[in-house]
Formats: C-alpha cells, sequence, structure tokens
C-alpha cells in the first residue's frame, strides 16, 4: 500500500517529453522543467551516458519526480512510433512534447542529394510529425512546443535541407494548432545565435553577432522564459516566440 501511494503521489507531477534531450539545449530544458516540478522523460539516440546522468541528478535533486530515459533513432519510424506509447506505459500520460532533437549540417541546394535532404527532413520534419499526431492521440488537456530556428524567415540556401525542414515544421505547428484546439496548444520557439555547433568554439557566435541587432548571441536563458511564457498563457496557440535576439529582423 505504502509503495502504491508512492507511485501516485509521484504520477501527480504531469510527464514532459523533450526529445534529444540529453545534451546542450534538450538538457538545459529538462533541468529547467524539472525544477518546476515535471516528471521528464528524456529522449536520446547516441548520447547513452548523458541521459543516464542527467535522470541520475535530477532523481538526487528531485526525489519525488520521475527522471526516464528513452532511446530511440529518429531515423526511424518504427522506433518514432513507438515512443510515445512506450514512455506513457512506463510514465503515465503524456502532457507536453518538446520536439528539441535535430540535425544541423550545412550545403547549399546544388549540394543536396536526396540522401541528405531525407535526414534533415525525417528528423527535423517527420519524426515530429509522428510526435504530435500520436501525442494528441493519447492526450485530452496538453501542450506542444517546437523548436524551430529564425532562419525560417530568410530563404538563405547555406543549410537549405534543414531549413526547409524547419518551414515545413512551422507550417505543422500553425495546422496542429488548428486542428488539436482548445485542448492541445501548439507552439513553436526559434532560436537564434545560442549555442555554437558543437566543432566550433565561442568566437563563432561572438563574430556572428556582431551583425545582429542585440550584438550578443543570448544563450538558453531566452529560450527557457519563453517556454514559461506558453506555459503561463494559456490563450497562446499556433504562435512563435523568436529567441533571436532581433536577428529575424536582418543582418546589420
Ligand atoms: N544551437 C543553436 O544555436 C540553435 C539555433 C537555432 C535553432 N536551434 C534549434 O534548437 C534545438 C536544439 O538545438 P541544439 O543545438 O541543442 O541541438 P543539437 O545539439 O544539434 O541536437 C540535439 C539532439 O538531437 C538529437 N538527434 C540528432 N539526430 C537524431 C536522431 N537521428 N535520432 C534521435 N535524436 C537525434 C541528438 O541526440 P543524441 O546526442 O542523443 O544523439 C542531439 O543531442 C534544435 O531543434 C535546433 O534546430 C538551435
Amino acid at each position: 500500500l505504502g509503495c502504491c501511494i508512492v507511485l501516485q503521489e509521484k504520477i501527480m507531477h504531469k510527464t514532459v517529453l523533450i526529445t534529444g534531450a540529453a545534451r546542450r539545449i534538450g538538457k538545459a530544458i529538462a533541468n529547467h522543467l524539472a525544477m518546476k516540478g515535471w516528471n521528464v522523460a528524456i529522449h536520446f539516440n547516441n548520447s547513452a551516458d548523458d541521459a543516464g546522468k542527467l535522470a541520475d541528478t535530477l532523481r538526487e535533486s528531485f526525489p519525488e519526480q520521475i527522471f526516464e530515459i528513452f532511446g530511440a533513432d529518429l531515423m526511424k519510424n518504427g522506433p518514432t512510433e513507438e515512443l510515445i506509447p512506450r514512455v506513457s506505459a512506463q510514465m503515465g500520460p503524456v502532457s507536453m512534447l518538446i520536439n528539441n532533437a535535430s540535425v544541423f549540417e550545412p550545403n547549399p541546394l546544388k549540394d543536396t542529394t536526396t540522401e541528405f535532404l531525407d535526414r534533415h527532413m525525417t528528423v527535423n520534419f517527420t519524426a515530429p510529425f509522428i510526435l504530435i499526431r500520436d501525442f494528441a492521440k493519447q492526450c485530452s488537456d496538453g501542450i506542444i512546443v517546437n523548436l524551430i530556428d529564425t532562419r525560417i524567415t530568410v530563404s538563405k540556401s547555406d543549410f537549405a535541407a534543414y531549413t526547409l525542414a524547419k518551414k515545413a515544421l512551422w507550417e505543422l505547428t500553425r495546422m496542429a494548432a488548428w486542428e488539436f484546439g482548445p485542448t492541445i496548444r501548439v507552439n513553436a520557439i526559434a532560436p537564434g545565435l545560442t549555442l555554437a555547433p558543437a566543432e566550433k568554439d565561442d568566437s563563432y557566435l561572438l563574430n556572428l553577432a556582431r551583425h545582429i541587432p542585440m550584438k550578443r548571441p543570448g544563450g538558453v536563458e531566452p529560450i527557457l522564459k519563453s517556454l514559461d511564457y506558453i506555459l503561463e498563457n494559456d490563450y497562446l496557440t499556433g504562435q512563435l516566440l523568436y529567441c533571436d535576439g532581433g536577428e529575424n529582423l536582418g543582418y546589420t
């Protein structure tokens, strides 16, 4: 009986599934939502060790909440389709879905092979599509947040496949908001200069930041504040919050 009461109390906390949550922005979101009382389903692909360490740290800091890790390669539709059922079987209904995982590789249109296009479209668009659809089927009162990119405002082709996929994800955000209201709100966050790609150092973002209105990279804080705003404003749906220091206005 004691064990059932403990489980009951843990289930009182709502569950969020965050894709690509083991590292970088996804990890910052996981830490932030754990602090706000959420149970967190930490999805990962290659970063099993980081995911496990994050779950252990969160369990220690927030013993009354549940933190579990779920591996799935979002390049494969089968494992993607199994993800929400796996999380809800282990943690109860999923109340919030954050589509954060992505691949971000440069190539202009003329160098974009169909394989390269497929990879970017599958991880950055098809996987969020599947998860959004399956989330809506199991949830009667929830929130979806899609991580997009300020690049969707322009037609620069240096990251052509990535940008096309994120443009499609923004349209999906609007369409899902239209179909799933009033019970599910669907919004997006568009980061700009946040964290340098793993292979670059801080000077990469500092140089680019000289050309945007705010003249500095944003880090993760603006994203977390936007997430809080989405959570608190229960009339907000189908919206995109830019966290880009004005980059969407154009480069100076
Ligand atoms: N960083 C920025 O400055 C910036 C700027 C604009 C927009 N954004 C957007 O913000 C979000 C987070 O950015 P980030 O830089 O933190 O992302 P990231 O480090 O590039 O990628 C996040 C995670 O995506 C997961 N992932 C990649 N391929 C996968 C696959 N096939 N299956 C499952 N998971 C896969 C990886 O998980 P594993 O490590 O477990 O393999 C990775 O850790 C992304 O949607 C990105 O487009 C970021």
